[in-house]
């Protein structure tokens, strides 16, 4: 199931008593991580709620092809694009009907047409409609377009026949599903990255800060969810789009940056602390505009800042936690300092008095640290390094579980 993690599924449901599954399906799907988007034909709606699905699934249910609200927020275009997988269950032998003969008649069939993803269908039906050879033939037709046909189970029927008919159950389908998807180094994991700068305020229009510009740390996020994460992105003020798939959780200070890293951290798997977070704030906060004085020198009273990363390797549901060094001398020896001082399972240095890589560059050259090994990448793009990065200590983490 870990395989889902992550996923983007569309699940259509239309009309049958088999219906009221489609919430225990929806609730397992969420549970194994995918994000999933429910689509109802009008039939659906009157063996089950809309909004037992909207609240499953943590969205609205669509249900009309020509919506001027529904268009407005992800379009049926859009929502054919976003979808990895499109499973319909249960599937009728009318939308089969349709969907065999190509129609674009409501919002289902036309998500089916417009979209590049791979189509399951697990179909629902009295025995005797399943047999029908209008309906095998459509079966077919579907199966040979490409189309999976899960089931449907032979036995007893909600209209008292028995035979073949029965949607499968939904653990099955849930099962069939994830076995779509690849087992990808980090399937089922869950992974939170800090990145960009903090940013601690000295008045209204002041702040102390730094040149990070969160592109390391964007950089891991999309690695990680290529590996299959479900990552969670805490970042400082940066001129970034984050990607996508990724819960990107804004912050400016410090203090707010540990907030977020520690709500949430007892599912965090793995923590990548990227972020250049200033050690030190201001004592205090001026209310209003600080005025230029006489005086030709300026004192700033700043207090230490909670150490993020140190926190979270202290916690009880400690992850496998992953630090950076930014270092101008002495890389290695610093990097291993922190290593032991912040307890950390790694640390990534890099070497930022070289013009080219570290703070606000597009490449990086950095040596992964551990008590007893440190070992040099070469240096190139934050976007390929990062790759290679996530490969890495998906390898580590893998080892430290087993
Ligand atoms: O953002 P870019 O422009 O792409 O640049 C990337 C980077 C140079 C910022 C990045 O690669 C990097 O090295 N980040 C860490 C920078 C840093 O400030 O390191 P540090 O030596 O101060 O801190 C060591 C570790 O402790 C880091 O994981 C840091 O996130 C963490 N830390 C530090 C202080 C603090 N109060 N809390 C922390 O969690």
């Amino acid at each position: 199931m870990h395989r889902l993690t992550n996923r983007q599924i569309l699940l259509g449901i239309t009309g049958g008593i088999a219906a009221y599954k489609s919430a225990e399906l929806t609730r397992l799907l969420k549970k194994a991580g995918a994000d999933v988007r429910v689509v109802m034909t009008p039939a659906a709606t009157e063996f089950i709620t809309p909004l037992t699905l909207q609240a499953l699934s943590g969205h609205p249910v669509h249900l009309q092809l020509l919506d001027p609200e529904a268009e407005a927020g992800m379009g049926h275009i859009e929502l054919a694009r976003w979808a990895d997988h499109i499973l319909i269950a249960p599937a009728s032998a009318d939308f089969i009907a349709r969907c065999a003969a190509g129609m674009g008649n409501d919002l289902l069939t036309t998500l089916c047409l417009a979209s590049d993803a791979q189509i399951s269908l697990a179909p629902a039906m009295n025995q005797a409609m399943w047999r029908d050879s209008h309906t095998q033939a459509n079966i077919e037709a579907l199966r040979v377009a490409g189309f999976n046909i899960w089931g449907p189970d032979a036995g007893e029927q909600a209209c008292g026949d028995t035979g073949p008919g029965r949607m499968l159950e939904p653990t099955d389908l849930a099962e069939r599903l994830a076995a779509e998807f690849d087992y990808l180094a980090l399937s089922g994991k869950t992974v939170f990255i800090t990145a960009g700068p903090t940013r601690e305020p000295l008045d209204p229009v002041r702040f102390i800060s730094n040149h990070s510009s969160g592109k390391m740390g964007y950089a891991l996020a999309q690695a990680a969810v290529d590996a299959g994460a479900k990552v969670k992105l805490i970042s400082g003020p940066v001129n970034l789009m984050p990607p996508e798939r990724v819960d990107c959780v804004q912050i400016e200070t410090a203090e707010q940056m540990l907030a977020a890293s520690m709500e949430g951290l007892e599912s965090c798997d793995l923590f990548i602390g990227a972020a250049a977070v200033a050690d030190y704030r201001p004592v205090a906060i001026a209310e209003h505009k600080i005025k230029k004085g006489n005086e030709e020198i300026m004192e700033l009273r700043l207090v230490k800042n909670p150490d993020i990363i140190a926190t979270v390797a202290k916690h009880t549901h400690r992850p496998f936690t992953v630090g950076f060094a930014a270092e101008t001398r002495d890389l290695i020896h610093y990097a291993r300092d922190k290593l032991t001082r912040k307890n950390l399972d790694l640390v990534i240095a890099n070497d930022v008095s070289v013009p080219g890589i570290g703070f606000n560059s597009n490449e990086n050259q950095v040596t992964l640290v551990t008590a007893d090994k440190a070992t040099t990448l070469p240096q190139t793009s934050k976007r390929l390094l990062a790759k290679q990065l996530i490969d890495q200590i998906a390898l580590q983490l893998k080892s430290k579980q087993a």
